[in-house]
């Protein structure tokens, strides 16, 4: 979140972030000398004249109740096409909303996969990813500054859609041409792990072959999910079918060669991601070591990907210029 100080059970809101004139859906409580105090109910109404009164006492954020963190995303989920617009909140912390978004409701996703509500959440969400993105050139890098280092399978489907969402862009697709549909199928890509046991994802040492097979049978979970609620566009599902494949045929689960081309753009975010995050059998490594090992395994991965992996990662960090 921002840089303020989280006190303990509450988390800070941002005043640019509360739309005027709405119903919060969740109590905010502001600091007072011995605590916090409750300053509105989730149902009172917002205005102008509070925000102004607020600012004037130099107040620039209020709390909710870390037990009301499902009501405080939905209402962000539910106002970001208009935080989104607004030009008074910053570019830094559109992308923190829309990624700590997008990641609550990957979490949503994997708990419920079969909720077509989740799923029709996501799409509008992706919606709104990508026409933020669209509208400012290079307006995803903002996002993928605040990816987080630490692994779960709820924020590495985020990662891994904001790294397509933006090597999608670099290779020339649009809203009309198939970056919806690649952002959404690499939310999803994931999805399928549901099915695996958790001591087996989070296993610290090499898995048996045996736990291997079974790791490996969530890409065919995860079409069946995706294709079982429908509101999946059948666009989508290479990013989830072909995520482990390899062009080289030894990927799995089909151990194809002739991918589709959201196929390989996963495959390469999915491995970058995976890389770059701190994982229980594994340290994070660097970006720049990352695309080095992305880069030499020519046989597995399609050349023009890498290049623009290489090109979207390009300033994140200095030692990442190639
Ligand atoms: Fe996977």
């Amino acid at each position: 979140m921002d840089g303020t100080t989280i006190l303990d059970g509450y988390t800070p809101v941002n005043l640019e972030v509360l739309r005027l004139d709405r119903i919060p859906g969740f109590d905010l409580y502001i600091p007072g000398a011995k605590g916090m105090v409750l300053y509105r109910e989730k149902n009172v109404i917002f205005t102008f004249k509070n925000l102004k009164t607020l600012l004037e006492n130099n107040v620039r954020y209020l709390y909710f109740k870390n037990t009301e963190e499902g009501k405080y995303f939905d209402y962000i989920e539910n106002n970001l096409p208009s935080i989104v617009k607004d030009n008074k909140v910053s570019s830094e912390k559109k992308a923190s909303l829309i990624y700590d978004s997008s990641a609550h409701l990957a979490q949503q996703l994997i708990s419920d996969p079969d909720s077509k509500k989740t799923i029709q959440k996501a799409s509008k969400m992706v919606d709104t990813v990508v026409s933020f993105t669209a509208a400012g050139k290079d307006a995803y890098k903002d996002i993928i500054r605040m990816l987080p280092s630490d692994y779960y399978t709820h924020t590495h489907c985020a990662n891994v859609a904001t790294y397509c969402l933006a090597l999608g862009q670099v290779l020339g697709l649009t809203s009309n041409s198939g970056l919806w549909e690649l952002t959404l199928g690499a939310l999803l890509h994931d999805i399928g792990k549901i099915r695996v046991p958790q001591e087996i994802l989070n296993k610290k040492g090499p898995l048996s072959r045996e736990e291997f097979e079974t790791v490996k049978q969530h890409v065919q979970w995860g079409m069946e999910i995706a294709s079982r609620t429908r509101s999946v566009p059948h666009a989508s599902m290479p990013a989830i079918a072909q995520h482990h494949e390899r062009i080289s045929g030894k990927g799995y689960p089909f151990g194809i060669k002739e991918m589709h081309q959201f196929g390989k753009i996963v495959a390469v975010a999915d491995s970058f991601d995976a890389m770059t995050t701190n994982r229980p059998y594994a340290k994070a490594r660097s970006s720049f070591e990352a695309i080095l090992i992305i880069k030499t395994q020519t046989t597995e991965y399609d050349r023009n990907i890498v290049n623009a992996l290489i090109e979207v990662m390009a300033d994140k960090k200095a030692e990442v210029k190639v």
